[in-house]
């Protein structure tokens, strides 16, 4: 029987019910994070990657959403290993959230119950085509940004613009989209950010482009740095997308995933850009333990 935790107990997962009328269903008023664990082959461990960042950018959404979640940092990270432990699971997605559990009609927050749960699943590639590549479409629905809601908050409510975007992408045939802030600057993909690599230096959206400043993002960046590339964080028109030498996402979905295709135009002639590769592969490689150079971003179950 699968566990999940829900206010500081592990319960079997069918146990975990919540009302129809719960504030944070009708009206996306839940935070979250992603995070991911993997398998490490040496010593048939599991190792949760980043958990820390994640547990830090957790409870700064909370934060910046007033919500007191009655748990610290050491106790929602014990309870994601106690969690792991108990359903055996090594490489597995990893969903804490946290949610006014109530019961009314009404956008009042005040005095609701806020509780926390944490699932996690196996887990394995978010995109079927990961490996080739996939195909993206510049969304017609813009970024929302930071003077309307915090975009540096994961709250649940967030996703509704990404899940948009998405729909349009895939309505028109391609896997996902890529998604522009206001101003018309490439911002991100509905869940991951994107670097493009233009005469072998690496080029991703800059913090005031409306982006989520990803985990996954700033270990890329790093990797990146110690591969010897230089690593830039601009402004990019849309027009820099279709003449990039290489393109691909991060994300703790997506982890790196190449774009292989713009709005119908091939970027690295339609398969993934060497540059990629050699980031992905070391990027595998840290978060399967081969490569100890990030090791204390690896925390061992
Ligand atoms: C909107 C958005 N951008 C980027 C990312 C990538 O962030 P991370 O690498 O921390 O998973 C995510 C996923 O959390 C996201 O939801």
């Amino acid at each position: 029987m699968q566990k999940v935790w829900l206010d500081g107990e592990l319960i079997d997962a069918e146990k975990a019910k919540v009302g129809i009328l719960t504030h944070s269903l009708q009206y996306g008023s839940g935070i979250f994070e992603g995070i991911r664990s993997y398998s490490i082959k040496k010593n048939s461990r599991t190792a949760i990657f980043r958990l820390d960042d994640h547990i830090k950018r957790f409870f700064r959404s909370a934060k910046i959403y007033s919500m007191d979640l009655n748990y610290n940092e050491t106790q929602i990270a014990d309870a994601i290993i106690a969690l792991l432990k108990a359903n055996k699971l090594s490489s597995s997605y990893i969903r804490p959230f946290s949610f006014y559990n109530d019961q009314n009609i009404g956008l009042s927050v005040a005095n609701k119950k806020i509780s926390v749960f944490i699932a996690a699943v196996d887990f394995g590639n978010y995109f079927i085509n990961k490996e080739n590549g996939i195909k993206c479409k510049i969304s017609s629905w813009r970024r929302f940004n930071s003077s309307i809601v915090p975009i540096q908050a994961k709250a649940s409510g967030n996703y509704i613009n990404s899940i948009l975007c998405s729909i349009e992408a895939k309505h028109a045939g391609y896997d996902e989209a890529i998604i522009l802030s206001n101003n018309g600057y490439v911002a991100e993909g509905p869940g991951e950010n994107i670097f493009i690599v233009k005469d072998n230096e690496l080029i991703t959206p800059d913090n005031s482009s409306d982006i989520l400043l990803g985990i996954t993002r700033d270990s890329v960046i790093k990797i990146a740095k110690s591969n010897g590339l230089t690593v830039t964080e601009r402004k990019i028109h849309r027009e820099e997308l279709y003449t990039s030498d290489e393109a691909f996402f991060t994300g703790t979905a997506a982890e790196i995933t190449p774009i292989v295709n713009i709005d119908g135009i091939n970027i690295s002639k339609g398969i993934a850009g060497e540059i990629t590769k050699s980031i992905s592969r070391r990027f595998y490689d840290i978060v399967s333990g081969k490569d100890e150079d990030f090791k204390d971003w690896l925390t061992i179950v």
